[in-house]
């Protein structure tokens, strides 16, 4: 019985001396954290820690277990550092050292921590894993320190008791972590304040799912700061007070309607949109309300007396006058940008209160009514909004190419002027209502278009009854869309043929025909050049365009863009709102000054008055400082010196005789009209394969006017400084400078004997003789050996040998060395004509190509007028000063004659010649 007994008895002795060592360890390990603490911090007398029992130390509290549970130490002038093991304060509830100078690594503490108020120090880290199981954290002010770099760890959700976490300017980078709501409640929380960080990126959806009241994220440090949109603010109704200003938001200000205790809302330096809402105007609980620097839309909103309102900074509203309505086509224009979420891209250039200002994106205008409407490529999500409908005045409505959801609105059926509507490659669903017939609707790239609902991957084709029917409902309507659309065309192509004279139609419908006629210029003082109502070119009826929009369109004339270069500058390609490439002139800088000024006017005044579907044509300029530029229809086939002489290297096809052969049509029309057909005569002077260029279509037009002359109404003769090209002058302009429209007809001869040989105007790679080629070409015609001197890349028949030798001859004919000798543009007209005719192309080819060999242009007419006046002499005095080398080989190519060419020494000799 001993043995029990005595096992007993040691056992309970070993017991008590375990729990009493257990004791005895832990509140001595209390001890050594306490002292460590207090040398640490470099305890100055009068901090009160001189006691052996710490729990007798000023500002500390124990429990009954002599165990620490609170330490404040704030605002004591501190400037050491804390010790790694204040870890083992495991009945820590309180820790507060704010405002002072302790320095060094922060360190992990107990989980029992239920308060922590370290603000205002220098501590240098924070451990990574801080959060970690710290359930019973309630409130954490952490901010003003300078920590290295640190993120919210995701292990911010262990702390389910947090009410509070400020944590304002202490480095934190990343972005706010999607750890709140619901999956993952931080329940408590009340409090977010992250001010003054390196945060980036959006508000986490799960903001959604929080209480919180004071939500202060102002003034990120990062260069991208918080973005994204505020949208889901709309759904934290408990919010007091919203503090993110100075940051990148975009997007409109959410509906604050539901919350009721809201009272300070600073939203200042952010890039926010849209009409200011209601819900925040009439706000009741509204004491403060910062809305500076966004680009804020609509008309100025108007809050309460007694609240405290900050909008002076910039926005676009459309007034400055708070509560000043916007007009009716600024609203219409913004219910329309609404359900895109007011798009920054169209916020920031919709400025002031008239759409047709000429600035706004997306907008084109004629007469001050919105004609186009282009959104394309924009990347747009939401809706189309049923407003557009509002929009009378819309002849293009251009949605292609975005992340568009929803249907079309029926209400689009309605727009009177309507002509275009182009929704294709978005995520369009439902029935594609029924347009009046005539308008083109385009809607391919849209999978659920049809479908009664959009297709997702939740069994919504169970009970799709659209099933199996939408494909069909489709197709019908595609059908019926194909048809309208193609009687429309045939109705448009027979009302060209038919009337030449293209009165304008009510509803719009020749708006669309690209190539202006003569017959339709007006060549008037106030209306530019441009038929009052044409609105194909209504971005033009006011021909300045803004050096802000050519940057932006030419990708601030980068050199990607450049499509030839010259002594003039350069030209580059760029696109304009509504979808026009164009190509854009600018002038070299140094061609400043009042006689550069008074060129460049007269080269618009010439362009203006001189429009013909063979003519490029000139859409606007820009006078800017010392910009100067010239904007012009876009050519995308090129010139066709490209076509002739670099289709190898080009890799373009060697162009076909029949191709040849309406080129030279095109040309010959074109210049044709110059001389004769326009209310005035102009003389080109500088024709050549490079200054023709070619459409998609391969039709031609004829460019570059910076030679034009303009021959002054009653003047006889008309001498001027040589200008042009070698290999392509008149022998007559050459030798005497002396201009008429046969110096034209020369050149032309001349780029006909290149489109039968193949060879250069000018060919240095030939024997001496032969290397001018109209000397060579002519001895051809005389030794009758045309066959063997034609392109070896055309294909040649019986047919086309004897086309090619009708041509050789006009070609002669046109070169002969008499001025009086050789025929007017529109014999030449007339002998192209009949050959080209023989290959009009079949119907299919018509399809694209509704005009270009439509013999409508007025040829009898014409005729006559050239016939009246082939009596008259074309000799001419120059008194406008127009003249300058615009084209590029004229420049690269040294065979220039006019001296010296290139600015400012032509400034030099223009000064002399206008001493006249
Ligand atoms: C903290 O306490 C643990 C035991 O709980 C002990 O292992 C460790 O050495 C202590 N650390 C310090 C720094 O006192
Ligand atoms: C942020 O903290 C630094 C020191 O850590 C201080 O110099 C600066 O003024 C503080 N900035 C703000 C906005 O509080
Ligand atoms: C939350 O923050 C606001 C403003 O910073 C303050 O007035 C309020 O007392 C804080 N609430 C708590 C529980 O800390
Ligand atoms: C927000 O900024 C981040 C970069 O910090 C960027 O990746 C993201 O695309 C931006 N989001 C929006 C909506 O602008
Ligand atoms: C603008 O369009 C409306 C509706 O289409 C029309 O009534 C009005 O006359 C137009 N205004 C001008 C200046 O053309």
């Amino acid at each position: 019985m001993e043995k029990p007994q005595l096992g007993f008895g040691v056992s309970v002795i070993f017991r008590f001396v375990l729990v009493f060592s257990l004791v005895l360890s832990a509140s001595s390990g209390d001890a050594e954290v306490m002292n460590n603490l207090r040398k640490m911090i470099r305890a100055p007398p009068n901090l009160g820690w001189s006691d052996p029992d710490f729990c007798e130390w000023q500002n500390i509290k124990c429990n009954s277990d002599k165990r620490v549970t609170s330490i404040n130490i704030a605002k004591s002038n501190l400037a050491g550092s804390l010790p790694e093991n204040l870890v083992n304060l495991s009945e820590l509830k309180a820790l507060q050292c704010f405002d002072n100078k302790l320095t060094g690594p922060f360190p992990k503490l107990a989980p029992s921590v239920k308060t922590l108020t370290i603000y205002n120090n220098g501590f240098s880290s924070i451990p990574s894993d801080f959060f970690e199981g710290m359930s019973m954290l309630e409130e954490v002010r952490i901010g003003a320190n300078p920590f290295s770099a640190w993120r919210i760890p995701d292990s911010l959700k262990d702390c389910t008791s947090l009410r509070v976490l400020e944590a304002q300017n202490c480095s934190i980078i990343g972005s706010i972590p999607d750890i709140f709501g619901p999956d993952n409640p931080l329940p408590a929380l009340v409090n977010l304040t992250l001010s003054y960080n390196l945060l980036e990126g959006g508000f986490p959806a799960s903001f959604a799912g929080t209480g919180l009241e004071f939500l202060l994220l102002n003034d990120q440090k990062s260069t991208n700061k918080l973005n994204g949109t505020l949208g889901v603010l709309q759904k934290m109704k408990s919010l007091k007070q919203i503090w993110v200003h100075g940051n990148q938001f975009t997007g409109p200000i959410p509906d604050f309607s539901k919350h009721d205790q809201l009272f300070d809302v600073n939203l200042r330096d952010n890039q926010l949109t849209g009409v200011v809402p209601s819900s925040l105007t009439s706000l009741k609980s509204l004491r403060t309300v910062k809305l500076s620097n966004n680009r804020l839309q609509g008309s100025p909103p108007v809050f309460p007396p007694g609240v405290q309102v900050d909008m002076t900074g910039l926005n676009q509203f459309c007034t400055n006058m708070p509560g000043q309505p916007c007009s009716a086509l600024v609203n219409a224009m913004l219910s329309v940008a609404e359900p895109l979420g007011y798009p920054l891209k169209f916020a920031e250039s919709w400025k002031g209160n008239d759409p047709c200002s000429g600035s706004w994106t997306g907008i084109v205008c004629s007469n001050k009514n919105i004609s186009v409407i282009n959104f394309q490529r924009m990347g747009l999500s939401g809706t189309i909004s049923p407003s557009f409908s509002s929009l009378t005045s819309v002849v293009k409505l251009l949605l292609a190419d975005n992340n568009l959801g929803g249907t079309i609105p029926r209400e689009l059926t309605s727009m009177p002027n309507l002509v275009e509507l182009d929704v294709s490659n978005n995520n369009l669903y439902g029935k594609v209502p029924t347009f009046r017939q005539g308008v083109s609707v385009e809607y391919t790239g849209n999978k659920d278009i049809g479908k009664d609902r959009p297709s997702s991957p939740s069994g919504l084709v169970a009970g799709g009854k659209g099933l199996g029917v939408g494909p069909i409902v489709g197709i019908v309507v595609a059908i019926v869309v194909l048809l309208g659309v193609g009687a429309a065309a045939f109705i448009m192509f027979r009302r060209k043929r038919k009337d030449s004279s293209f009165t304008q139609k009510p509803n719009g419908k020749t708006e669309f025909s690209r190539d202006s006629d003569a017959t339709r210029i007006t060549v008037s003082g106030g209306g530019g050049p441009y038929a009052a109502n044409d609105s194909y070119v209504g971005d033009a009826s006011n021909m300045v365009i803004t050096i802000q929009v050519l940057r932006e369109v030419t990708n601030n004339f980068s050199e990607q863009n450049i499509l030839g270069k010259g002594g003039f500058g350069s030209v580059y390609k760029g696109e304009l709102h509504d979808g026009t490439k164009i190509a854009v002139k600018r002038m070299e800088s140094g061609m400043v000054g009042e006689k550069w000024l008074n060129e460049f006017m007269a080269e618009i005044a010439v362009l203006t008055k001189v429009r013909h579907r063979h003519l490029v044509a000139l859409l606007g300029y820009c006078l800017d400082g010392n910009e100067r530029l010239l904007v012009y229809e876009y050519m995308p086939q090129g010139t066709l010196n490209d076509h002739l002489f670099n289709w190898k290297v080009k890799g373009f096809k060697p162009l076909e005789w029949k191709r040849r052969l309406s080129i030279a049509l095109d040309v010959a029309r074109g210049v044709e009209y110059l001389h004769n057909l326009a209310q005035q005569i102009f003389i080109h002077r500088d024709l050549k394969p490079s200054n023709i260029l070619l459409g998609d279509d391969m039709h031609a037009k004829v460019a570059d006017f910076g030679l034009v002359r303009l021959v002054p109404e009653g003047n006889a003769s008309f001498e001027t400084r040589i200008a042009g090209t070698f290999g392509y002058l008149a022998p007559e302009y050459a030798t005497t400078g002396r201009v008429t429209t046969k110096v034209d007809v020369f050149s032309f001869g001349v780029v006909l004997m290149e489109m039968i040989s193949g060879r250069k105007a000018l060919d240095n790679s030939q024997s001496e003789e032969n290397v001018h080629l109209v000397s060579w070409f002519r001895r051809v015609l005389i030794n009758k050996d045309i066959q063997n001197a034609i392109d070896p890349t055309i294909v040649l028949d019986e047919e086309t040998y004897s086309s090619i030798c009708v041509v050789a001859e006009l070609a002669g004919h046109c070169c002969t060395r008499e001025p009086h000798n050789r025929p007017d543009m529109s014999h030449a007209v007339n002998v192209l004509l009949p050959l080209v005719e023989v290959w009009k192309p079949t119907e299919a080819e018509r399809e694209d190509d509704n005009y270009g060999f439509d013999p409508d242009l007025s040829l009898p007419q014409a005729l006559e007028r050239w016939q009246a006046m082939d009596g008259r002499s074309n000799v001419y005095t120059n008194t406008a000063s127009l003249s300058y080398p615009t084209s590029e080989d004229s420049i690269n190519t040294n065979t220039e004659i006019s001296t010296p060419p290139r600015p400012p020494g032509l400034a030099d000799s223009l000064s002399s010649r206008d001493g006249r």
